[in-house]
């Protein structure tokens, strides 16, 4: 096991009700941006319980921040952070909400003149201005980890950033709010989850057993929420799994003192930037190619998985590895999710050559945890995604 820190400052407020207790959490006299998407929050009910919580704070409000939340929206939610003299904001929704609420904690303190910086040259963010969540949609881990990611439409560009400022002070989790999320958005924070756990597993053995088993326990506690889930959004039990399942896969904890790849998601969200697919369904087009074309060096681990996640028993470990994968690809299709880009996009054919020449400029010459899967294995590996 490698040496690691470990430093999660989020408190969870976790269960039915909950919401309400985020009165205690706010510093007492703020003045609070309050920040959703599109509109859901009022056609369910959580935005009438975060308005009740609220009721002793002054609340400005600033809706419609969009998947994939839009650094231009943003720019206007920073404006209004600064005509109104926020100090305090809480983001009510899924990953994108709690991602440009991010985005805006730490623009709030920069300093320098252009805040796309802040996804680019300076995106490592030690101190932002203090925010909370509310979490609508189990998927991305949003709500108790550092990192956001933001997207730009005149430059079809998609970038993350994060750093030790950027935790929600708080997260509201009431396993109840799934209750309207449509079955496309159960289907991605099931399928982003697990890639998340993915990314953070699929390496080589390092020794950790307790993170392995960790990892472990999470995608088998999704596949077995999966099918149940998708059938009935009101069995409390099953959403609460969900729920803590998703938040576990991507707070901090299973990927410490192990290696980590995460290129799956440095591919996907350039598909995303390129085409708008879902986050989740970009994970899903290049994940089983990536192991694939890595089939090499992660070949120990794809057995492992495959013997204790899948209980595939049979065969030598090539063998338990290339049945890993495929029900890998068979659980994403079981959520309906299609895993080809060109099930997506007509316009497929240059995707490949624009997204190892783009890594190739930003520098991103070595991905993965052994840092060397390069523009042209990027080149290949999306080429077989097609
Ligand atoms: O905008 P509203 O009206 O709220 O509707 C949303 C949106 O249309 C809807 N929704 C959310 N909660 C609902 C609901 N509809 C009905 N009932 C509810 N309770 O769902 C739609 C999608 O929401 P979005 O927030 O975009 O989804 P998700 O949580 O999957 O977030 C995706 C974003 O997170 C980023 C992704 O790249 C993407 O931009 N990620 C963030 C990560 C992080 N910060 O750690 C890690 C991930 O890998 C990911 O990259
Ligand atoms: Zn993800």
């Amino acid at each position: 096991m490698n040496n690691f820190d470990f430093y999660n400052p989020t408190k969870i407020l976790f269960g039915k009700g909950k919401i309400e207790n985020i009165t205690d959490e706010i510093p007492e006299g703020a003045k609070v941006l309050m920040t959703y998407g599109g509109g859901s929050i009022k056609q369910n009910g959580i935005y009438e319980q975060v308005k009740d919580a609220l009721e002793d704070f002054k609340v400005v409000e600033f809706g419609g921040i969009p998947p994939n939340p839009e650094y231009e929206v943003l720019l206007d939610a920073l404006d209004v952070i600064k005509e109104e003299d926020i100090d305090f904001m809480l983001a009510v929704g899924g990953g994108s909400v709690i991602d440009g609420t991010k985005f805006l904690s730490a623009a709030a303190l920069y300093e320098g003149d252009n805040p796309w910086e802040l996804l680019t040259e300076h995106n490592r963010v030690e101190e932002g201005l203090p925010f909370g969540t509310v979490l609508t949609l189990p998927a991305t881990g949003s709500e108790m980890n550092s990192g956001a990611v933001v997207s730009r439409k005149e430059t079809k560009e998609k970038l993350a950033m994060g750093g030790p400022g950027l935790f929600p002070k708080f997260s509201a989790l009431d396993p109840t709010v799934i209750r309207t999320v449509p079955e496309r958005q159960l289907a991605n924070g099931i399928t982003d989850a697990f890639t998340h756990v993915l990314e953070q597993y699929m390496t080589y053995p390092a020794g950790g057993h307790l993170q392995d088993r960790f990892a472990e326990s999470i995608m088998q506690t999704l596949i077995e929420v999966a099918p149940k889930v998708m059938e009935d959004q009101s069995d409390y039990e099953i959403a609460s799994n969900f729920m803590w399942s998703c938040t576990m896969a991507l707070n901090g904890l299973i990927q410490k003192g192990v290696p980590t790849d995460w290129a799956v998601h440095a591919m996907g969200h350039e598909l995303t930037a390129l085409y708008g697919i879902d986050h989740a369904r970009t994970l899903a087009i290049i994940a089983p190619r990536h192991y694939e074309e890595n089939f090499g060096s992660k070949k120990e681990k794809l057995a492992q998985y495959g013997e204790r996640v899948w209980n595939i028993t049979e065969g030598d470990m090539d063998s338990k590895a290339t049945k890993a994968i495929q029900k890998t690809e068979s659980f994403f299709h079981s959520l309906n999710i299609d895993t080809k880009l060109s099930d997506y996009t007509d316009n497929y054919e240059e995707t490949a050559e624009i997204i190892a020449s783009r890594f190739k400029e930003r520098g991103w010459l070595g991905l993965g945890e052994h840092e060397n899967i390069d523009p042209d294995k990027v080149e290949e590996i999306v080429k077989k995604a097609y």
